[in-house]
């Protein structure tokens, strides 16, 4: 039975930097929906054509489309065990897909950690973070700036600001968490998952919080 771990929160509250620092000491698969439709849009692919439009403004990419692709993820051969997932399921839609997809497998959700952070301070997140263009490794040129200007420590690629982390189109997001994710939270504290992790502290108190609630096999 494999173990797995969603991490939710609003945009900018840290998710991916947090699920970067756990995959690599658990030494589990980081599946993120936003790196992989940003990947299929930098490859200009069917699916990254299709996301493209709704991601630009800020919209959630439709379900259908989202849930063939995170199973198809959540299928391959290194999830056996588990995996961290970032930004899925992010409707009631996908959460359940997503029970089902699990409990058919045999796999079960150990635990939703929920990054909580106020919005003003998602806003000044968003607006300072800076992205890598090979595999979405993510930075803040105020709190965790790369050691050289505009390349990613890990990888050595460029890195970028996201079209959607213009001020307008955060707005939306958060607007649409509110809306369309923000339900998933008494889904999961009904299911008994849910962990309330409060994600304003340094990066490196949360990863300790997070660590209080993920468990490395
Ligand atoms: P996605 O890529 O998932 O974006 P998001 O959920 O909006 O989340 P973010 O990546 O913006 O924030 P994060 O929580 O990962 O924060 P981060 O760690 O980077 O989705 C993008 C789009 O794809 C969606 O809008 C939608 O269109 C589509 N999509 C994706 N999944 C989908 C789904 N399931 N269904 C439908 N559509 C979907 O941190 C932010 C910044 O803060 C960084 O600069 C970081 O360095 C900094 N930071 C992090 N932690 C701290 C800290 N503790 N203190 C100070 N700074 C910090
Ligand atoms: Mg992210």
């Amino acid at each position: 039975m494999g173990s797995f771990y969603v991490l939710l929160g609003p945009p900018g509250a840290g998710k991916g930097t947090q699920a970067e620092i756990i995959a690599e000491k658990c030494a589990i698969p980081h599946i993120s929906s936003g790196n992989i439709f940003r990947e299929n849009l930098q490859n200009e692919t069917e699916l990254g054509k299709k996301a493209k439009k709704f991601m630009d403004a800020g919209e959630l990419v439709p379900d259908e489309i989202t849930i063939n692709m995170v199973k198809d993820r959540l299928s391959q051969p290194d999830c056996k065990d588990g995996a961290l997932l970032d930004g899925f399921p992010r409707t009631p839609a996908q959460a359940e897909a997503l029970s089902e997809f699990l409990e058919e497998n045999g796999h079960k959700i150990e635990a939703v950690p929920l990054i909580y952070v106020p919005s003003e301070e998602l806003i000044s997140r968003l607006s300072g973070r800076w992205t890598c263009k090979e595999k979405g490794h993510v930075y803040h040129m105020k709190y965790k700036p790369p050691k050289n200007e505009k390349i990613c420590d890990i990888d050595g690629s460029e890195l970028y600001q996201r079209e959607d982390d213009k001020k307008e189109t955060v707005a939306q997001r958060i607007k649409v968490y509110e809306d369309q994710t923000a339900p998933l939270i008494s889904f999961y504290r009904e299911k008994g998952n849910l962990v309330r992790i409060d994600g304003t502290k340094a990066i490196e108190g949360v990863t300790e919080a997070l660590f209080r609630v993920i468990n490395c096999k």
